[in-house]
């Protein structure tokens, strides 16, 4: 119920699958709390959708009309927000302009969408002095986008680690928990409904650096090239690594981090990526289980702080689209990258492989014979690669023939744990090692995430 001052709030919602059928179940059962939030009501006007035959997981809202013709939002002059929930980049894009251009605010779950057009389409919203509401598409239900823009305003912040998607996160824990290989885990990520029918971008971490891009600009306010992330996925974990992972204290888990060097984004830089890596399990990041996401901010004033949560799903991601819808009902004024001025600011200086720094984990499959470790470590050494740890699994049994200009039996694994290293010298090194004559096949490198003690971790008594 308005209070008899405040006109309502009137949405037209663009989408009526799983994060769209979220949001009308907020709406209607938490509309008591809403109203008294707000001071006045927010109702839906309309619900596009492509298919108006379709069957529904709830019914739309009283009074409320499904339509298939998006004018029917963009042109309605009481619609004073418009809501996209229906994924991809052109048409929803498309709707997002129009929207903007026809002064209404936007919120979206969309991060692809952001991380492909942001720069256009917060300059729009800028300009048109319109909210951009987007705590959705950075991680569900955790409410990321505000801490980093609100919450944690007066820290500079030094570094963002996370978790960003669920999906991977589920895999990795499967293959950890029940000794599934990744073939297995990912079958039933997908009878469980937390992967898409066609995984890639989840798997191949994209989803991923599209929310690290995002966190980016929220925490420095200056662009970092999202072509210029360094991406890996998860497709090359195998159990083996999950099982040497653990003899040394580790869980692999796909991060995301991103640094600031020295004081300033554009002059001292930031260094970021998206990859595999082993984690201590002493870290609360390697204690996030299946479908769950998290991110640790290290701020200099706040210092270390940790949020955890369900990064998909209908109402953990219809949770975070009310909560920007409430910003607007509430006539917050527009802070959409939580920086004044203009945006994007300066680039941000990228740091590139050459500066970025880690120890390693490194598998090698090598013929089992006398030279072999000295001949590794020479390599390592041509590199500048100090190795902290070696060990010998005799688990790789190999009894095909080995390929063309290869030396055979394969029968051991090789484990490193190299002390802080480049990721350019690795790369090298990596490269070097797959040539060798006695190396089958191309050499398995993780990063390792240290804490600040930088301490590595260490391989557990009786592995
Ligand atoms: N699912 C999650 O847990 C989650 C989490 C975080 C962020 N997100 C983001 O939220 C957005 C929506 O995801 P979702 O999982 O809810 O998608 P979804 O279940 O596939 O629903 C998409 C909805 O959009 C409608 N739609 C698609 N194309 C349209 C078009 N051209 N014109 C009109 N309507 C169209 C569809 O209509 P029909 O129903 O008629 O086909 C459907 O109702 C995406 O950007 C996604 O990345 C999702």
């Amino acid at each position: 119920m308005a209070d008899g001052h405040n006109p309502p709030l009137t949405l037209g919602i663009a989408g009526f699958g799983t994060v769209g059928s979220g949001l009308l179940r907020i709406l209607r059962e938490n509309r008591a709390e809403i109203t008294a939030r707000t001071g006045r009501e927010v109702r839906v006007k309309s619900v596009l959708v492509r298919d108006l035959s379709k069957a529904r997981a709830c019914p739309p809202p009283d009074g409320a009309r499904l339509t298939d013709n998006p004018d029917d939002l963009l042109k309605d002059p009481e619609t004073d927000v418009f809501v996209e929930l229906i994924g991809g980049i052109e048409t929803a894009g498309e709707l997002v302009g129009k929207a903007l251009r026809a002064g209404k605010h936007v919120v979206t779950a969309n991060k692809a969408l952001l991380a492909e057009r942001g720069n256009e389409i917060f300059a729009l919203a800028a300009e048109k002095k319109l909210h951009l509401g987007y705590e959705a598409s950075v991680c569900g239900g955790i409410p990321i986008i505000r801490t980093l823009r609100e919450a944690l305003a007066g820290d500079r912040l030094d570094s963002i680690v996370g978790i960003l998607n669920g999906t991977s996160n589920f895999i990795l824990s499967e293959m950890s928990d029940k000794g599934m290989d990744f073939a297995a885990a990912l079958k039933e990520a997908q009878t469980r409904g937390y992967a898409e029918a066609d995984p890639v971008l989840d798997i191949d971490g994209r989803d991923a650096a599209q929310k690290l891009y995002l966190l980016i600009r929220l925490a420095w306010g200056a662009e970092y090239p999202y072509a210029a992330i360094p991406v890996s996925g998860i497709t090359g974990v195998s159990p083996a690594d999950i099982r040497y992972a653990r003899e040394f204290g580790c869980r692999v888990k796909l991060i995301c981090y991103a640094r600031l060097h020295g004081d300033d984004p554009r002059s001292g830089g930031i260094e970021a990526g998206v990859c595999p890596a082993l984690v201590n399990e002493r870290f609360l990041l390697a204690r996030v289980e299946g479908a769950y996401n998290a991110v640790r901010v290290e701020g200099n004033a706040a210092g270390s702080v940790f949020l955890h949560g369900k990064g998909a799903g209908d109402l953990p991601t219809g949770s975070s689209v009310a909560a920007d819808i409430l910003d607007i009902a509430k006539n917050v004024p527009p802070c959409n990258t939580g920086f004044a001025g203009p945006h994007p600011t300066a680039p941000a200086r990228v740091i590139g492989p050459r500066e970025s720094f880690s120890p390693h984990y490194l598998r090698l499959n090598v013929a089992d014979r006398p030279g072999v470790l000295r001949d590794v470590a020479a390599v390592l050494a041509d590199h500048a690669i100090s190795l902290a740890q070696v060990i010998q699994k005799d688990d790789a049994a190999e009894t095909a023939p080995p390929p063309a200009g290869k030396a055979g039996p394969y029968t051991a694994s090789l484990i490193l744990m190299t002390h802080k290293a480049s990721d350019d010298a690795v790369h090298k090194a990596v490269t070097a090692l797959a040539a060798l004559p006695f190396v089958r096949e191309s050499p398995v490198r993780f990063r390792v995430l240290t804490g600040k003690s930088g301490e590595l971790p260490r391989l557990r008594a009786g592995s």
